[in-house]
């Protein structure tokens, strides 16, 4: 079953309701727009881009934290979506939002134990991200709490003084910036360009 941007946007709104409002649905809400306006670019430069499934997938990244819990929210984000009956394209993204280079230790917040959950690691390891996962995995790196896009710089530290900096900060440090110049690449110019509000935000 397809899960349209409306659809997703309305479930994470109802958890809004029904949570008191926590912190991960303005995140996710600013995830799915900032990703359907990067999705639009694209669109417009020629690039076979789904915006309405990026915004889709933005909106639920995060959806797994509706149980109150963060550790292991992408195992639970994938089966909720699972079990709602949605198709892998939209479920899968609960697993790759958070691990950059189809590698589960480049990651934020330290090193995950990869033999924790071999389904997840292998899962990791050997999905092709679609270029919807990509933009999700650089839109989660630009938007922090609140309803706010950051630059990945500013992300990146504000991910670092809240979880802590680790032996893979560097690496996954390294592999956001790669994501960036990927996406700035493709549009050619710099994507900040699209959110003249980021300035307001340094
Ligand atoms: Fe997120």
């Amino acid at each position: 079953m397809k899960l349209t941007s409306n659809e997703a946007l309305r479930m994470v709104e109802d958890f809004r309701r029904e949570l008191g409002n926590p912190y991960w649905i303005d995140h996710s809400v600013c995830v799915g727009n900032t990703a359907g306006v990067i999705a639009k670019a694209l669109e417009e430069k020629g690039y076979n881009v789904d915006v309405d499934k990026a915004s889709a997938l933005g909106y639920v990244h995060d959806i797994g934290k509706y149980n109150g819990k963060d550790h292991g929210h992408a195992m639970s984000g994938y089966k909720y979506l699972k079990e709602k009956g949605y198709d892998d394209d939209y479920c899968n993204v609960c697993l790759t939002h958070s691990y950059l280079n189809n590698d589960i230790k480049c990651t934020a917040g330290g090193i995950p134990d990869p033999n924790d959950n071999p389904f997840l690691t292998d899962f990791i390891k050997n999905h092709e991200y679609t270029l919807e996962e990509k933009i999700i995995n650089l839109c989660d790196l630009m938007c922090p709490h609140g309803g706010k896009v950051f630059t990945v710089d500013k992300r990146l530290i504000d991910l670092i003084l809240r979880k802590g900096a680790y032996s893979n900060t560097q690496y996954h440090v390294k592999e956001t910036y790669k994501l960036k110049a990927y996406f700035d690449d493709l549009l050619g110019f710099n994507l900040y360009d699209l959110f003249p509000s980021i300035k307001d935000n340094l």
